[in-house]
């Protein structure tokens, strides 16, 4: 029998773009970036975007963090264009095509090593929860000592109804949600973090199913 391959839609110009149109209006968004934004800290040198979309999240944080320089990573050709329009000219960001299914790729740079802090907002669910697991360990390794993951992530509601709820809240119904979605609850993945060995692990911010997620490599 062969394995049915998991949906994910988001390769397909159509669906980034109905994305892109309604992004910045995701109800409660700014709140969770500027939790996120709370965890980055002065000294951050070096950032990773993993599912950077257009790049807005990481915006906001080099606008803040001047003196950055980031890696801004997606598989989708669209989000990348829209990313590479976005920091077309900036010499601190690198665009680079990788889907997270798959091992992430070699992103050290003998000078800078690793990263200060890897973020993401709403794109780590569109894996497998036994991705999502390997994926947070490949974070882990790639964090230098005192830096931060922040993963700013659409998780999966205790029950049906607040499914529903929170889907209804956003436009959506269980009929025309994103089948790429593969949502897992909070606990699961901060206990994840701490068998990893990230340490302050903790659900910072949370509306809903919408929760930003933490912790830091000690
Ligand atoms: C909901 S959008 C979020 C984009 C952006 N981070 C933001 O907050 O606006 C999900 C993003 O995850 C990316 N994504 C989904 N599955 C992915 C995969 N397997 N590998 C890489 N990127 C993926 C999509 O292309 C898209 O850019």
């Amino acid at each position: 029998m062969t394995a049915t391959k998991p949906v994910n839609l988001w390769s397909s110009t159509d669906h980034a773009r109905d994305y892109l149109e309604r992004a910045d209006s995701i109800s409660h968004r700014g709140e969770g970036e500027s939790a996120l934004l709370e965890l980055i800290s002065p000294g951050t040198r070096r950032i990773l975007d993993l599912g950077t979309g257009d790049g807005g999240l990481l915006a906001l944080v080099q606008a803040k963090h001047p003196d950055t320089e980031a890696v801004a990573l997606d598989f989708s050709p669209a989000m990348l264009e829209a990313a590479r329009k976005r920091f077309a000219g900036d010499s601190r960001v690198t665009v680079v095509a990788h889907n997270l299914d798959a091992p992430l790729p070699d992103l050290g740079r003998p000078d800078l090593g690793k990263f200060d802090a890897v973020i993401s907002s709403f794109a780590i669910h569109h894996v497998v929860h036994e991705r999502k697991r390997t994926l947070y360990a490949e974070i882990f390794d790639l964090i230098h000592p005192g830096g931060v993951f922040c993963n700013l992530e659409h998780v999966a509601s205790p029950t049906p109804r607040l499914h529903e709820e929170f889907l209804q809240r956003i436009g959506f119904t269980v009929e025309t949600e994103d089948p790429s979605n593969k949502l897992l609850d909070v606990e699961t993945q901060l206990g994840w973090l701490r068998e990893i060995g990230f340490v302050d692990v903790d659900c910072l911010w949370k509306w809903r199913e919408l929760a930003l997620l933490a912790g830091v490599r000690a």
